[in-house]
């Protein structure tokens, strides 16, 4: 018997990077995982078939998390077969800029995927989730810089600051219908986000800033998620989990 026999997970944003990780580990422990995307089908199908390959179920769901009524549709077809259980909200978009200048354009694609899309999707989960019987679990990914602030990441930071303040408020709001909710903030993490995001030379002064001196892994942020999502994470709501090494106490 797996820790997580019997659930069914739905990890947006599942197709790569830090999604794909936390697909892996709930798959592994017996979550059936749904593989949430938007645009990138053949990494969905990958990732996919890689929590197979760690003893899991998984099926790839393509919708946009900006887009309620997709949002929507889409949670109604998957709670109808088999329930929902756990919900990581973890899609989201790099979106940087001076607040000088800035493109509205910019502010409003990051709040609509980064904070919008946690809340449709969370608001869309929420019956199913009640369904669960004291057992439900919301677990959203945030950012250290929500919590540091970040020069140039205003649409960003913003919205990952909202995500905190969304999961306390959810937390107290079904606490006393058994769901739990809680927030992960990873830090500097080895991902195609980071990749297209961080040149070389700042790369080289974050790692001079990280105290366990190494970028994390995915892996690393999936094991939060574990705990959380299952039984040892029980007692814990309304909390902001960092994973960072240590650059943001
Ligand atoms: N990497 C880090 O250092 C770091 C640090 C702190 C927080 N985070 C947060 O961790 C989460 C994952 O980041 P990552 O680094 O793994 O990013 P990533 O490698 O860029 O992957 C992003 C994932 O989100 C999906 N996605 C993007 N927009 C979406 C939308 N509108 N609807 C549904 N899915 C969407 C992508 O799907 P497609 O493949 O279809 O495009 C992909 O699966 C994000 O919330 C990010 O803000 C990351």
């Amino acid at each position: 018997m797996r820790e997580l026999d019997g659930k069914v997970a739905l990890v947006t944003g599942a197709s790569r990077g830090i999604g794909r990780a936390i697909a892996v580990a709930l798959g592994e422990r017996g979550a059936k995982v749904i593989v949430n995307y938007t645009a990138n089908e053949a990494a969905a199908a990958e990732a996919a078939a890689a929590v197979q390959a760690a003893g899991g179920t998984a099926v790839t769901k393509r919708f946009d998390v900006s887009d309620p009524a997709a949002v929507d549709a889409a949670i109604r077809e998957i709670s109808s077969d088999g329930g929902l259980h756990i919900l990581v909200n973890n899609a989201g978009i790099a979106v940087n800029g001076l607040v000088l200048g800035g493109k509205d354009a910019d502010w409003k694609r990051s709040i609509d995927v980064n904070l919008n899309g946690t809340y449709y999707c969370t608001r869309a989960a929420l019956r199913p989730l009640l369904k669960a019987r004291d057992a439900g679990r919301i677990i959203n990914i945030t950012s250290v810089t929500a919590e540091s602030g970040s020069a140039g990441q205003a649409p960003y930071v913003a919205a990952k600051a909202g995500v905190i303040g969304l999961t306390k408020v959810l937390a107290k709001e079904y606490a006393s219908r058994g769901i739990t909710v809680n927030a992960v903030s990873p830090g500097f993490i080895e991902t195609d986000m980071t990749a297209s995001e961080l040149p070389a030379a700042r790369r080289e002064s974050l790692l001079k800033e990280i105290p366990l001196g190494r970028v994390g892994a995915p892996a690393d942020v999936a094991a939060a998620v574990v705990y959380l999502a299952g039984p040892g994470g029980a007692y814990v709501t309304g909390q902001v989990l960092r994973v960072n090494g240590g650059l943001l106490m």
